[in-house]
């Protein structure tokens, strides 16, 4: 049987104790990076979460530090079970707001060159490409060794002014 049910969202701030819902998101390690970046004052970090467990099902950070004039989208998922279902869209639209609110002109990200299906939605909504970059991070394997991720990111950018 199939059936179609519609589920509440609220866009909010992230807080520390959201993360205990979060496992879906990344190892402990990537969780621990999250802790540090809600201590920024110079970054936003958004959750989608449903509005009446209030558990999250998405986020996503915006960097005001990465760029001068622009925020910078980064961090960018939604949990496996409720991809392709419009939510990272709707956070896109949310960390645009925040961009706008701040009277700057451009949201900027980094994509993965091997990541067509998060850049065709990123086309989707208005960005384009203008460069690359080497990217790097550390990355937690499930018997908690580290090592470290190298990659190229495609850089795009979009007026939200
Ligand atoms: C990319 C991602 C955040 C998009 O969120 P979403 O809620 O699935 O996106 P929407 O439903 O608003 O838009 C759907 C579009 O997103 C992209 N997308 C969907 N699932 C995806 C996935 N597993 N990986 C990458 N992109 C995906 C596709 O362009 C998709 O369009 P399609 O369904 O026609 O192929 C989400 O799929 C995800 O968490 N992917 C894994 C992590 C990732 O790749 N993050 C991006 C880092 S730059």
């Amino acid at each position: 049987m199939r059936t179609e049910i519609v589920v509440p969202l609220l866009i909010r701030d992230r807080t520390e104790a959201d993360l205990p819902g979060c496992g879906w998101s990344g190892s402990r390690l990537h969780l621990e990076h999250v802790a540090q970046e809600l201590r920024r004052d110079d970054a936003e970090y958004l959750v989608a979460c449903a509005a009446r467990s209030g558990l999250p099902v998405g986020k996503g950070l915006i960097d005001y530090r990465k760029t001068p004039g622009a925020g910078t989208n980064g961090q960018l998922a939604v949990h496996p079970a409720l991809q392709s279902c419009g939510i990272g869209t709707e956070l896109m639209r949310a960390a645009e707001e925040r961009i706008r609110a701040r009277s700057l002109p451009h949201a900027e990200l980094g994509v993965e060159a091997g990541n067509p299906r998060a850049r065709a939605l990123y086309e989707r909504l208005g960005y384009t490409a203008y460069g690359s970059e080497p990217d790097g991070w550390d990355e937690e394997a499930p018997d908690g060794s580290i090592r470290r991720y190298e990659t190229t990111c495609v850089l795009m950018r979009k007026p939200v002014t």
